[in-house]
């Protein structure tokens, strides 16, 4: 892994265009709005781009026709914040903690028909922590959830 300053800007365009399609064709609506006085971070360009990629595709996998994603940043506490919010189903308090778990999904049966492994989400904790990092969620049922991730400033 590399340890280099992230254009979150151009990062956070480029997983949106990873995202285009599935979000199209649910009618989702994706806005990026980090501040313009947002430092750089520091970390691995291409994994940052894995995990808002990984966060943003679980937002559109699971949220309904029609819904919202927004993905937005701060500083806080001397380091960068991303968040990826979304208008979907939200998860239950109990599951959280198991999230970013290998493996670890929510409804196992109706995961399992929409496809994937299980894997995204560990994949997310393994790489932020990896360059100094922390992950984190916050849900409400039939609200939607906050996914979020640190990384130091460049
Ligand atoms: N934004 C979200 N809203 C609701 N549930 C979510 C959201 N993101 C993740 N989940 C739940 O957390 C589980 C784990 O997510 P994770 O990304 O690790 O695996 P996956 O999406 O099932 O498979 P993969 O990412 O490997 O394709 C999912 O199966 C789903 O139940
Ligand atoms: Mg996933």
């Amino acid at each position: 892994m590399k340890s280099e300053p992230v254009d979150l800007d151009a990062v956070a365009a480029q997983a949106v265009a990873l995202c285009r399609e599935r979000a199209e064709s649910k009618r989702i609506r994706i806005t990026v709005s980090l501040p313009e006085t947002l430092p750089k971070a520091r970390g691995d360009t291409t994994a940052v781009e894995r995990v808002l990629t990984n966060l943003i595709e679980n937002a559109a996998k699971y949220g309904p026709e029609a819904a919202t994603i927004v993905v937005d940043a701060g500083e806080r506490d001397g380091r960068v914040e991303v968040t990826v919010t979304d208008s979907g189903p939200g998860i239950e308090q109990r599951h959280l903690s198991r999230l970013f778990e290998r493996f670890y999904r929510v409804d196992p049966g109706r995961s399992r028909e929409m496809g994937g492994t299980g894997l995204g989400l560990s994949i997310v904790k393994n790489l932020v922590e990896a360059m100094g990092g922390e992950v984190g969620v916050e849900s409400t049922p039939g609200k939607g959830s906050t996914f979020r991730f640190s990384l130091p400033r460049a």
